[in-house]
C-alpha cells in the first residue's frame, strides 16, 4: 500500500477508518522528524506486529524549553516521506501547530513525582508538553500498539505510567536504543555536531558502558561511580555535564547503593548540542 499523508484530523480519520473498520490491529512510531536509524527500527517493528502503521511527524512547540532549540529543531520533511515510504509506513500524519493546539492548551498531563529527575530537573516543562501531546496523538490515532525508544528513557517510562494511570487503551513497546559503529546513540540532534564535536560525542556513551560494567563487577557505591565517570567525562573540554545519575527504572529516584538492576542516565552539552544517553545495570548476583 502506498504511504497516504494527512495533514488534518479529518484526513487522518479518512486515512484510519477503513482500518477501524474491519478491525486491523493500527501501530503507531510518535515522532518529531529528522528520521534516523533510531525512528525506523521503531518503524520496523511496528511493520511486523501491526496491520497498519502510523507514523506521526510532529515538533511540539509544547515541549521546547527554548525557543532558539525549536527554531534549530532540524527539519527534514521530504527526506522523512521518503524513508517512511522505504519502511513500509502507511500513513504519514503531519499536522501543523494550529492543527494540534487550535486554541490555548487548557488541560495538560503532568507525571509530577517522575519528572523532578534527570532531563524534567533541568528542563521545566518539558515532560508535561510529551506528556500532553502524546496523549492527544493517541487519542486521535486511536491505535493498539505504541512505539517508543529507550534511549528517551525517562519519556519512555513517563509515557508507560500515564497510559497505566489514565486507563488509556494502548500497550506501550519500548525498544533498544540504535547507535552508530563508535557507540553514539543516533539522534536528531546529532546532525548540529560540528566534526569535532562529532569526534568525542561517543565518549559519552563509552562512560556509560564503563559504569554500567563497574556495577557488574560489583562496586555499588553511586557517589563513587557518579564521581568516576564524571572526572573521565570533564577530561574532554567540549563537554559540559548536565547531569550523570544512577536511577531506580521505575521512579527514576537517585540509588546511593547499587542492590537492584538501575538505569545510567547522562546529558552532556556540546557547544549549544545537548546530547542524551542511558544504559542498563545491574549488580553481580
Ligand atoms: P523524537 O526525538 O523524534 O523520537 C521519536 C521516537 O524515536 C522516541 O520514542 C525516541 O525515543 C525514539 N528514538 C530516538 N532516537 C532513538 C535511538 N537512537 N534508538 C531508538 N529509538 C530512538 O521523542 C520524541 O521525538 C518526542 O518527544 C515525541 C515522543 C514524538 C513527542 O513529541
Amino acid at each position: 500500500m502506498a504511504l497516504r499523508r494527512a495533514d488534518t484530523i479529518s484526513q487522518l480519520d479518512d486515512a484510519l477508518s477503513d482500518a477501524r473498520r474491519g478491525g486491523q490491529r493500527i501501530g503507531c512510531v510518535p515522532t518529531m522528524g529528522a528520521l534516523h536509524a533510531g525512528h525506523t527500527s521503531l518503524l520496523d517493528r511496528a511493520r511486523a506486529e501491526c496491520d497498519l502503521v502510523v507514523a506521526t511527524l510532529f515538533v511540539n512547540p509544547l515541549q521546547f524549553d527554548r525557543a532558539d532549540d525549536l527554531t534549530n529543531y532540524p527539519r527534514t520533511m521530504e527526506d522523512d516521506r521518503a524513508i517512511c515510504e522505504r519502511h513500509g509506513t502507511d500513513v504519514l500524519f503531519c499536522p501543523t501547530p494550529e492543527v494540534m493546539y487550535p486554541g490555548p492548551q487548557l488541560v495538560t498531563v503532568d507525571a509530577t513525582p517522575l519528572e523532578g529527575f534527570l532531563c524534567g530537573a533541568t528542563r521545566p516543562g518539558h515532560f508535561r508538553g510529551v506528556a500532553t501531546v502524546v496523549t492527544k496523538l493517541l487519542n486521535l490515532v486511536a491505535p493498539e500498539r505504541a512505539y517508543f525508544g529507550q534511549k528517551d528513557f525517562q519519556q519512555l517510562v513517563i509515557i508507560r505510567t500515564m497510559v497505566r494511570d489514565l486507563n488509556i487503551g494502548v500497550e506501550i513497546v519500548g525498544c533498544e536504543t540504535v547507535r552508530d559503529d563508535d557507540g553514539l546513540a543516533l539522534s536528531s540532534r546529532n546532525a548540529l555536531l560540528s566534526p569535532n564535536q562529532r569526534a568525542v560525542a561517543p565518549l559519552l556513551a563509552a562512560v556509560l558502558n564503563d559504569t554500567s560494567s563497574a556495577v557488574a563487577a560489583g562496586n555499588g557505591d553511586a557517589s563513587k561511580l557518579i564521581a568516576a565517570a564524571r572526572a573521565t567525562l570533564s577530561a574532554e573540554p567540549q563537554f559540559e555535564i548536565d547531569y550523570f545519575e544512577i536511577v531506580d527504572p521505575g521512579t527514576l529516584e537517585p540509588v546511593s547503593t547499587v542492590t537492584a538492576p538501575v538505569r545510567i542516565a547522562a546529558a552532556a552539552y556540546l557547544g549549544t548540542t545537548r546530547l542524551i544517553d542511558n544504559v542498563a545495570a545491574s549488580p553481580p548476583d
